[in-house]
Formats: structure tokens, sequence, C-alpha cells
């Protein structure tokens, strides 16, 4: 399973970046209004620093409108996917891109049929968000698992991107099912490599390895006495 990046914060793609295992990074309205600066120039830098996929979200609410808007995203960069909403607007959008060879991300796909009908239309990816479908008390990983296996049984080659990740169980989740991506905030990504045990076991040989070199001065200091 890939690990893309969900956010458009320019400092923490960085930080993540150099761990050297993001494949791509997804934003979303609510991300990039959360940054100061043109929203333009944060997409280009974004995909220059994941080297790989970045999802930008249309906000047309019309076929029409969105693919015009998503011409426009697309031409910022090669490595931009135009999401859309699982909406009959956003389906009709995702065929006509498709034709135009412009890759998509549907997404705020909360079911198995939404997803399916998303892939059927043209949707290079589709985002089910599993942290919303736990919030209203659903069980993201059912949902999750029926289109991994709906995608699966019918030789359908959409991605499925797990998102809207709330902590590190989602993810473990997202890649025992056979999700293919799992796009990840940054908190998250921290929270995945901290371990006490890790830091403890730092600890532990650092001292183990100053008290063997403390012994070895000592017994080079006697053994000049004598
Ligand atoms: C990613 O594609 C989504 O926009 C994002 O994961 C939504 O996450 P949220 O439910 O935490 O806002």
């Amino acid at each position: 399973m890939d690990l893309f990046i969900d956010t458009a914060n320019l400092d923490d793609i960085r930080e993540i970046s150099r761990w050297g295992i993001l494949r791509g990074a997804t934003t979303n309205p609510t991300l990039l209004s959360r940054e100061s600066g043109d929203y333009n120039m944060i997409l280009q830098e974004i995909c220059g620093l994941v080297g790989g996929p970045v999802s930008a979200e249309v906000l047309a609410d019309d076929a029409e409108g969105m693919v015009a808007e998503a011409e426009q995203l697309a031409g910022l960069h090669d490595s931009i996917v135009i999401k859309l909403p699982t909406t009959a607007e956003g389906l009709q959008a995702a065929g006509e891109l498709k034709r135009r060879q412009i890759k998509t991300n549907v997404t705020l796909v909360f079911s198995a049929n939404q997803a399916l009908m998303a892939a059927t239309a043209g949707a290079t990816y589709v985002s089910p968000f599993v942290g919303r479908l736990d919030d209203i008390g659903h069980d993201s990983g059912e949902i999750l698992a029926d289109i991994v296996d709906i995608f699966s049984v019918n030789k359908i080659s959409t991605k499925v991107i797990a998102a809207s990740i709330r902590h590190p169980l989602h993810v473990t989740q997202a890649a025992l099912l056979g999700c293919d991506i799992a796009t990840i905030p940054p908190q998250v990504f921290r929270k995945m490599l901290k371990h006490p045990l890790t830091d403890i076991g730092i600890k532990l040989f650092k001292q183990d390895w100053e008290k063997k070199q403390k012994k070895q001065t000592e017994k080079q200091a006697l053994d000049v006495g004598l």
C-alpha cells in the first residue's frame, strides 16, 4: 500500500518527505484554506516535494464548471489529479476528464455503491472517508473491505485511497484490507513512527555503550599508572 500525505502544509510535507516514504499527496479546500499564500503555487510546490500524484479539488457544482476548473488545475503540473465530489455532476465530469486524459480522484465516498459508480464513470482513484464514517457510528472497515473486494472481483483498475484517516489503526486496517493507498495527516505519520520501546531501546543501547567506553578508559588509565 502506498502512503500519501493528506495536507497542504509545506513545512509538514518537507519534514515527512525527508523520511523517503511519501508516494503522493491529497489536498482539499479545507486543508488549503488553512495555508497562506497563492494556492496554485502551493500546489506546484507540493508536486515538486512529493514527486507523485497530488490531488486538488474543484469547487464548481456543475460538470461543465468542474471540467473548466480541472483544466486549469491540471495545467499547473503533470502530477495534479482532479478531486471531484460523488454527485451526478461529479460522475459526469469524471467521464469527460477521462476522455481528456486527466486523472481524477472521486472524493467524499461513503458507500460501496458510490465507489462502484465512480469507478464505472472513469475515476482513476476513489476516496472512501473512513474517519467520517466512524464518526457517525458506521463500520468503515466493512465498507472499505466491500470496495476492495468489489474492485478485485470485477477487475476494476480504479485505485482505492483510504482517506479521512484519524489514527494509526486506520492505516493498519487499510493495509490489511488491501487498499492501494492511504492518505495520512502529518500528525498520524508521527504517531505511526513513534513507539516508547524504540525510544527506551535507543537510550539503553547508548547507556550500555557509554558504560563500556568508561570502563575501557578507566582500565587504560590504570594500565598507564602501572
Ligand atoms: C482526503 O482526500 C480527504 O480530503 C481528507 O482525508 C478528509 O479528512 P477529514 O475527514 O479528516 O477532513
